[in-house]
């Protein structure tokens, strides 16, 4: 594989060599007689840094810590002179890939770039899939039921729709149930998608400090950061803000943003030139802010350009077998185990559960099931008082059914074949028994 090299050594003949041989090995080098001059180089960042040991000004130990604060993946190899070997130490465990020491065989050096680079590419693929795994599995709106199937079409519809007039957002739904990453999503599915997303918790505003952080300030506007900061909305300028959990925004502060949004420009504190801001506002809020009391009806309206509201795990129930699954499995192969199998009937009882903090609850219950941490009572506790002869043959009717539907994943006519019903006649059982087959 070819690769970007840096290689930095004083001695400019050896420089001169080592660049030679790497090149010739078919890989990209730049050679640097400083190592000052190497952390200042501009470009693409390179795959590889090779460097010497004792160098005046910066040397190599220094150089390589400069070089792991600044890009911590990058593998640096270093090249000792003889009896170096207590600095060859340190480097290691500054956090060296590997260390050759002069002189050094050609081939050799070779090889250790031939390895370094071979277990950086693995390491970096390996992250690239765990990113995109949670990257994916932490971004989609899972489920089929009608509910998620609503909720996602209208995501989709809002998400395009504010490029010449603003449309803002509210989002309204109980806690857990997918407001954040409904908010992200429509901003993914956006025009707006390759601008910033920034998120902004209302709740965890101090009012003292609500409008520098809003607004931003110019410099020597505040006197302990004298610097000057662009403000959230500044910062969404092109792209979207959300406005997490809204309902808590204080009066005075409502007031101000309400401006901001009527005439969408922005200015810092301290400063009297207006920004034109460019920003789709998505705000979220458990209570309905219609009902609220304390909220400007004038704010609401203008937030309220539109209104989703996420279903919660009582109109969406049909799809918990799926979203555990799903989250179950995510965990499993985060901790490197097989993936989880989730029986049917565990499904079934699943459903029954009630889910107050809806799918982030579920999700914790999904993560645990991977670790074998979550137990389920999967029947329904048998009272002990001596039963009728008719209620213990029903019973046992609808744990062998259960039993069955469960082998065949809840697929009702394979079931009725091994039952030897009629499939009717087993629909009418289930019905009786409580049983569902959506698994
Ligand atoms: N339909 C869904 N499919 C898959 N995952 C979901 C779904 N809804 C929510 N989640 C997951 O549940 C968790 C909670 O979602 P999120 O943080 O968006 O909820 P929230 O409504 O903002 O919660 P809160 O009210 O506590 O702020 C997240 O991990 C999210 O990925
Ligand atoms: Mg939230």
């Amino acid at each position: 594989m070819t690769a970007t090299i840096h290689i930095v050594d004083d001695d400019a003949d050896h420089l001169s060599a080592l660049c030679d041989l790497v090149s010739a090995a078919g890989h990209e080098v730049t050679g640097f007689g400083d190592a000052r001059q190497a952390l200042d180089a501009t470009g693409p960042p390179p795959d590889l840094v090779i460097t010497d040991l004792r160098m005046p000004g910066m040397d190599g130990i220094a150089f390589l810590k400069a070089v792991k604060a600044q890009a911590p993946g990058l593998p640096v190899i270093l090249l000792t002179g003889h009896g170096d070997v207590g600095h060859a130490v340190d480097a290691m465990r500054a956090g060296a890939e590997d260390f050759l020491e002069k002189p050094y065989d050609g081939a050799h050096l070779l090889a250790v770039i031939r390895r370094t680079l071979g277990a950086e590419a693995a390491r970096s693929e390996l992250a690239r899939l765990q990113g995109v795994l949670a990257e994916r599995s932490d971004s989609r709106i899972l489920g089929t039921s009608r509910a998620m199937r609503a909720f996602r079409d209208r995501i989709s519809a809002l998400a395009p729709v504010d490029i010449d007039i603003d449309i803002d957002v509210v989002i309204t739904g109980e806690t857990g149930t997918g407001k954040e990453l409904a908010a992200r999503a429509l901003h993914r599915e956006s025009p707006r998608a390759d601008a910033p997303f920034v998120a902004l918790n209302c709740a965890a505003l101090p009012e003292a400090m609500a409008e520098t952080i809003l607004f931003g300030h110019v410099a020597g506007a505040l006197p302990h950061d004298p610097e000057g900061r662009a403000g959230k909305l500044e910062a969404a300028h092109g792209g979207t803000l959300m406005l997490d959990e809204v309902e808590t925004m204080p009066p005075a502060i409502q007031a101000k943003l309400l401006r901001i949004l009527q005439e969408r420009i922005v200015e810092r504190i301290g400063e009297t030139r207006p920004r034109p801001l460019d920003i789709r506002v998505v705000a979220t809020t458990k209570t309905p802010l219609s009902r609220l009391e304390g909220f400007r009806p004038d704010l609401y309206f203008r937030l309220a350009g539109s209104e989703l509201v996420t279903p919660t795990l009582r109109e969406a129930g049909e799809d918990i077998p799926l979203i555990f699954a799903h989250y179950a499995q995510l965990a499993a192969r985060r901790y490197g185990r097989p993936d989880p199998e989730v029986p049917w009937r565990v499904q079934q009882a699943l459903k029954r559960l009630a889910w107050p903090g809806n799918v982030r609850e579920l999700k914790a219950a999904a993560e645990a099931y991977a670790l074998g941490l979550f137990e389920i009572e999967p029947s329904a506790p048998r009272a002990s008082v001596p039963q009728s002869l008719a209620q213990r043959v029903a019973d046992f009717e609808a744990r062998e059914i259960a039993a069955v539907l469960d082998a065949h994943r809840g697929n009702t006519q394979r079931a009725a074949d091994t039952l030897g019903l009629p499939r009717r006649t087993l629909n009418d059982k289930m019905r009786r028994y409580g049983l569902s087959s959506d698994g």
